[in-house]
């Protein structure tokens, strides 16, 4: 059977595709499943510095599988259907909060649920090819499993209210000017500019990657005062973790800087 999850190692960077192309990258039930395996997987191996996420075939994902994950668990009743949302759910979550930093790379079709995974990634690059649209309002629901609150996040309200209550499709240019994804590039050019982007991280301080990405989320719902406090107790603890790290880079800074400016 062919595996929904497709991976591999190069230069330190984790590639990871949903790979059900024919079904236009649809999460199922079972690519759920695995993509929490794969997740698990990669997240502490010392080879990863950096996941990217991106779809086989022409689409990155249709979101949720309309037959596999609705029409089939509905049938089955509640339970079902809950213990569905708790597998997608938590390959998103486990995505949001990951030890690496990750980039989505949105190589085509992004619908609906496909959102969760987009904004669970830290960064988004997409191909200019690539269409974006919350369909869901098409089918008569409104979009669910965290779609609306992504939208509501990252865009303004304006255009949020306009892509949610439509269900009209964007290109990725409009996608990158309404702050869904950081840009936009040609489709020949994606991978490497993914590879490109991916490369800066892994010159970073894991730590400090860590703690940074995880700061950008968590302080956009406090108060300024709760931030400065919670920052400071971040950097601390960072501290412990890899202090020999954060003073090499700090004496770097200071030190090389100083003989550059007196050498
Ligand atoms: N769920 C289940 N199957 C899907 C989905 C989906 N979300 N999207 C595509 N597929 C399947 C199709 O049923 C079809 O299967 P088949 O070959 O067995 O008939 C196959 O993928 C190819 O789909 P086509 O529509 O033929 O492909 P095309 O390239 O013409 O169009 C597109 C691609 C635009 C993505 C189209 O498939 C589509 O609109 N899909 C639905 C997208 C959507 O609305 N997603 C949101 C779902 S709701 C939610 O996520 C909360």
């Amino acid at each position: 059977m062919t595996s929904t999850v497709k991976f591999h190692v190069e230069d330190r960077i984790a590639w990871v595709s949903f790979n059900r192309p024919d079904k236009r990258n649809a999460m199922s039930p079972a690519l759920n499943r695995r993509m929490l395996e794969v997740l698990d997987e990669l997240e502490f191996r010392p080879d990863v510095g950096v996941l990217v996420l991106s779809g086989e075939g022409d689409a990155w994902s249709a979101g949720m599988d309309l037959k596999e994950y609705f029409r089939e668990n509905e049938a089955k009743g509640l339970g079902a259907t809950r213990a569905a949302q708790r597998e997608a759910y938590a390959w998103w979550k486990r995505l949001r909060w990951y030890q690496k930093p990750t980039i989505a790379m949105v190589n085509g079709w992004c619908f609906g649920g496909g959102y969760g995974p987009l904004y669970a990634c830290d960064l988004a690059i997409a191909a200019e090819e690539a269409k974006f649209g919350l369909s869901e309002i098409n089918w008569g629901i409104l979009p669910g499993g965290g779609a609306t609150k992504v939208v509501a996040d990252l865009v303004p309200m304006r255009d949020a209210m306009y892509h949610a209550l439509t269900g009209e499709m964007i290109g990725g240019a409009k996608a990158a000017e309404w702050r869904l994804v950081n840009e936009a590039v040609p489709l020949a050019g994606l991978k490497a500019r993914v590879t490109e982007l991916a490369k800066v991280l892994l010159t970073k301080n894991p730590v400090a990657l860590k703690a940074t990405k995880d700061a950008v989320r968590r302080v956009r719902e406090m108060t300024y005062e709760n931030a400065e406090d919670y920052l400071v107790r971040a950097q601390e603890a960072a501290n412990s973790f890899d202090n020999d790290g954060r003073k090499e880079g700090i004496r770097q800074f200071i030190d090389e800087k100083s003989s550059e400016q007196t050498g």
